[in-house]
C-alpha cells in the first residue's frame, strides 16, 4: 500500500485535509495516511513548527499532501513552508490554472502551467540591515538552478503534448541575473526541439494575462515572480479556493494547496476544500493513479459545473463538509 505523508497544518487546514483525504479514498486508491503535526501545534508541543519526525517521513514515503502553515509575522522562524521547501529541496513550485466552464471566473479557455523556480532568487532568504535606515535583500540566480526548472518545465511540455513554454524574466533591467535565467533556459529549450519556446518580460507578461490568458500555455519564471504571477493566475480561474499546487524535487513531492491557512474562517466550516482536492489529484498522478486521478477531477468539475454545492468563496452556501461529501457521492 502507497504510503503518503499527511500534515493537516494551521487554521482549515485540518478541515480542508480530511475533505480531501475523504474524496481522494472514494476515488478507490489505498492510501496508508503518515499523519504529521507541523505549524503552530508543533510549535506549542515541540517548541519547532517544524520537527525533524516530518522531515523524516518526507524523505521516507517520498510523497506528501499539505495543508497550510501559518507563518507568524515577526517571529523567529522565517517561513515553515519555504524552510520545508529548501530542507528538502523541492525546487519546483507547479501551478496549474484552468478555468472551470460555466459558473466560475471570468474566462472561458484558460489552461496555463507555472513553473516557479523554488528555492533562490529574491527569496533565497540573504538579507541583512545596512546601518539603521536601509535594508538589503540579495537576488541569487544559479545555472544549476535555473537549468534544473528549465528541464523540468520542458520536461513537463514535451510529455504533456503542450505547445509552447514561455520564458519569463526582467533581464532587460537584471542584466546579470535575470540574464542568466533566461540564458540557461535558452540552453535547455534546445534540448527539447519539439517544444515552442518563447520569452516575456514579466510585467508585460501581467497585463497580456489578464487580457489574453488563452494565448499562453506553461511558463518558466524565477522565484519572485513565479509567486506573484502563480497568484495572478489562480485569479483567472475561480480564485484561492480552487487553485492546486505542488512542491517538486528528483527524490520528493509535497502537493499543497495554493492558498494560506484563512485565519479569517478557520473553524467555521466554509473552507473550499477543492483547492486541496485537486492537489490530490496531481498527487494521484504523481502515483501512477491516472484513472483515480481523472475520476476525482472530473467529479469535482462536475459539481462545480453544477454549481448547486459551492462554498461562500464561490457564492454558495455549502459548507467543507458537503462539499466532500457532494464528491464522494459523484465518485
Ligand atoms: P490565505 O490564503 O490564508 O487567505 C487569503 C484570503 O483567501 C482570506 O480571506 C481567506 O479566507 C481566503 N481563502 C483562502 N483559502 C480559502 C479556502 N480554501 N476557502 C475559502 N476561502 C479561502 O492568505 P493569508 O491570509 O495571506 O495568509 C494566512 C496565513 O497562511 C499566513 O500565516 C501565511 O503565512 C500562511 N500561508 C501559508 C501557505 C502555505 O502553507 N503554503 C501559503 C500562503 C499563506
Ligand atoms: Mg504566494
Amino acid at each position: 500500500m502507497q504510503k503518503v505523508t499527511l500534515i493537516p497544518g494551521d487554521g482549515i487546514g485540518p478541515e480542508v485535509t480530511e475533505a480531501a483525504v475523504k474524496t481522494i479514498e472514494a476515488a478507490g486508491v489505498d492510501i496508508e495516511w503518515d499523519r504529521q503535526k507541523a505549524g503552530i501545534m508543533a510549535e506549542k508541543e515541540q517548541g519547532t513548527p517544524l520537527p525533524r519526525e516530518v522531515l523524516d517521513s518526507l524523505r521516507k514515503n517520498s510523497i506528501g499532501l499539505k495543508g497550510p502553515l501559518t507563518t507568524p509575522i515577526g517571529s523567529g522562524f522565517r517561513s515553515v513552508n519555504v524552510a520545508l521547501r529548501q530542507k528538502l529541496d523541492l525546487y519546483v513550485n507547479l501551478r496549474p490554472v484552468k478555468t472551470f466552464p460555466g459558473p466560475v471566473g471570468d474566462y472561458e479557455d484558460v489552461d496555463l502551467v507555472v513553473f516557479r523556480e523554488n528555492t533562490e532568487g529574491l527569496y533565497a532568504g540573504v538579507e541583512h540591515k545596512v546601518g539603521a535606515d536601509a535594508a538589503e535583500s540579495i537576488k541569487i540566480i544559479t545555472k544549476k538552478a535555473s537549468r534544473r526548472i528549465a528541464r523540468a518545465a520542458f520536461e513537463y511540455a514535451e510529455k504533456e503534448n503542450r505547445d509552447r513554454v514561455s520564458i519569463v524574466h526582467k533581464a532587460n533591467i537584471m542584466k546579470l541575473s535575470d540574464g542568466l535565467f533566461l540564458e540557461t533556459c535558452q540552453e535547455v529549450a534546445d534540448e527539447f526541439p519539439d517544444v515552442g519556446v518563447d520569452d516575456c518580460i514579466v510585467d508585460n507578461l501581467c497585463m497580456q494575462l489578464v487580457q489574453n490568458p488563452e494565448d499562453y500555455d506553461v511558463m518558466v519564471m524565477p522565484n519572485l515572480y513565479g509567486d506573484l504571477v502563480s497568484d495572478l493566475c489562480a485569479g483567472l480561474a475561480g480564485g484561492l479556493g480552487v487553485t492546486p499546487g505542488a512542491n517538486l524535487g528528483d527524490e520528493i513531492a509535497v502537493f499543497e494547496a495554493v492558498h494560506g491557512s484563512a485565519p479569517d474562517i478557520a473553524g467555521r466550516g466554509i473552507a473550499n476544500p477543492i483547492a486541496l482536492m485537486l492537489s490530490g489529484v496531481l498527487m494521484l498522478k504523481h502515483l501512477g493513479e491516472e484513472e483515480a486521478a481523472v475520476r476525482l477531477e472530473t467529479a469535482i468539475r462536475e459539481l462545480i459545473n453544477e454549481s448547486e454545492v459551492l462554498t461562500p468563496d464561490l457564492g454558495g452556501e455549502a459548507g467543507t463538509d458537503e462539499i466532500a461529501d457532494a464528491v464522494v457521492e459523484k465518485l
